[in-house]
């Protein structure tokens, strides 16, 4: 805020809370720069009410499913996300939500907080073994690729699938192994999804796919809830098809299955990814650089999604 309030005339959405969809029509008119959280949904209707003035949105996420980059750049206007900054911290996520799961970290500092611990036992709040598991990454990008290197920590077996063949440098660095998106369910003990939501990726992982995983395979989501058709992974876990789940995404957010937050065997996190306050700092920065490459400097900015409209 402070970088943006040298150099622009700024209006905030001045709610802690999402702005509605007549208060956002209302509020983008005549803005130059628009800078939208995730939750702001940015298409043809809205750039269309801001005016013709409007140069650059500036989104304050590396996932940018919020805008609709086609109609940015029907429009001449510079679509940006803020990549990089948020990698490691995502990828620290995803790790701890792997970690809890298996060892079942939440239930059991629930169960020491309501005092039932009363003594050491052989059988106590037993998970699984992380170290020396398969972990099947659905996404090696810089995400998918910051988890694998901490998994080679825990000397996990890494398997990949991307819709494109990594760099071998890349995978050789990592250990990772390419292998279909089958094999990947079949084998994986853990799976963890980093693939960007789309109109292709829409319920990547659905009932077939939760069916094709070992009945004692987790499945981790930082990357977008819509990646998964939720209610199959609810009857999946009822069923005893998965042992659990570690979920940081859900896919009609902020709203979450009510069997999910009801199953011992799934961690529930509300979009925390990327909430540290270094990165948060950092996406503020980036998405403030982007605007003032843009409107002050008359440079293309530095993470344009829509490079095209500057030929
Ligand atoms: C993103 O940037 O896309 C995350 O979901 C929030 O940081």
């Amino acid at each position: 805020m402070e970088v943006l309030e040298e150099q622009f005339d700024l209006e905030c959405n001045p709610y802690d809370r999402v702005l509605t969809r007549e208060e956002l029509l209302k509020g983008v008119r005549g803005k130059e720069g628009l800078l939208p959280l995730l939750t702001d949904r940015i298409d043809g209707e809205v750039l269309d009410a801001a005016g013709p003035r409007l140069r650059i949105v500036a989104n304050y996420a590396v996932g940018f499913n919020n805008i609709d980059v086609g109609a940015a750049t029907s429009r001449k206007i510079a679509a940006t996300n803020t990549p990089g900054v948020l990698t490691d911290t995502t990828a620290d996520l995803a790790m701890a939500l792997l970690l809890a799961v298996a060892r079942r970290i939440v239930t059991s500092d629930a169960y020491a907080r309501a005092g039932k611990y009363t003594s050491w036992a052989p059988e106590l709040l037993l998970g699984v073994d992380v170290h020396h598991k398969t972990l099947g990454i659905f996404g090696l990008g810089r995400i998918g690729y910051a988890l694998a290197k901490r998994a080679g920590g825990f000397d996990m077996r890494i398997l990949y699938h991307n819709t494109r063949r990594a760099d071998p440098e890349m995978e050789k660095r990592v250990g990772a192994e390419y292998v279909t998106k089958e094999t990947l369910l079949e084998q994986s003990d853990f799976i963890s999804i980093h693939m960007p939501f789309n109109e292709d990726t829409h319920r990547f992982i659905g009932a077939e796919e939760l069916a094709a995983m070992k009945r004692s395979a987790f499945l981790i989501n930082t990357a977008r809830g819509e990646l998964i058709d939720e209610k199959a992974l609810v009857r999946a876990l009822q069923d005893g098809l998965i042992a659990g789940a570690g979920l940081d995404v859900f896919e009609y957010e902020p709203k979450i299955e009510p069997e999910l937050t009801r199953m011992e065997n799934v961690v529930i996190l509300p979009h925390i990814g990327s909430a540290s306050i270094e990165t948060r700092t950092k996406m503020g920065l980036v998405a403030a650089e982007n605007l003032i490459a843009l409107l002050v400097d008359g440079a293309i900015p530095p993470n344009c999604l829509n490079l095209e409209i500057f030929n």
